[in-house]
């Protein structure tokens, strides 16, 4: 069974391979959402961004990204500069051990911001 790791919660979980990372977190209790985003959010639909996290570690483990998700998330500031960590989490099925970050901060200041 695969782990998730979320860092900032210092929480470990084990899900069953192919486990939808959104789904898994909220019945662990790991809150996804920045602030009123916990209740304004598009429920796992692909459409409203705010389920962003960052996936630190086993990218690889994960089912690659779709249009919809390749979309969403082209259209989002704070991917720039995250490309390769970036994922939706109602959109990344788990097949492996990840690491995740929740609520990732924009780094309006970061070196690749308007590159
Ligand atoms: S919950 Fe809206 S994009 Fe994931």
């Amino acid at each position: 069974m695969p782990t998730i790791t979320f860092v900032n919660e210092k929480k470990e979980i084990q899900v069953p391979a192919g486990a939808n990372l959104r789904q898994q977190a909220l019945r662990a209790g790991v809150p996804l959402y920045p602030g009123i985003n916990s209740v304004v959010n598009c429920h796992g639909m692909g459409t409203c961004g705010t389920c962003r996290v960052l996936i630190t570690k086993g990218m690889e483990n994960t089912a690659r990204m779709g249009l919809l998700e390749k979309g969403r998330l082209g259209v989002s500031m704070a991917y720039i500069g995250n490309e390769e960590t970036m994922r939706l989490a109602c959109k990344t099925k788990v097949n492996g051990d990840i690491t995740v970050v929740t609520r990732p901060s924009m780094n309006l200041y970061g070196e690749n911001f308007f590159s």
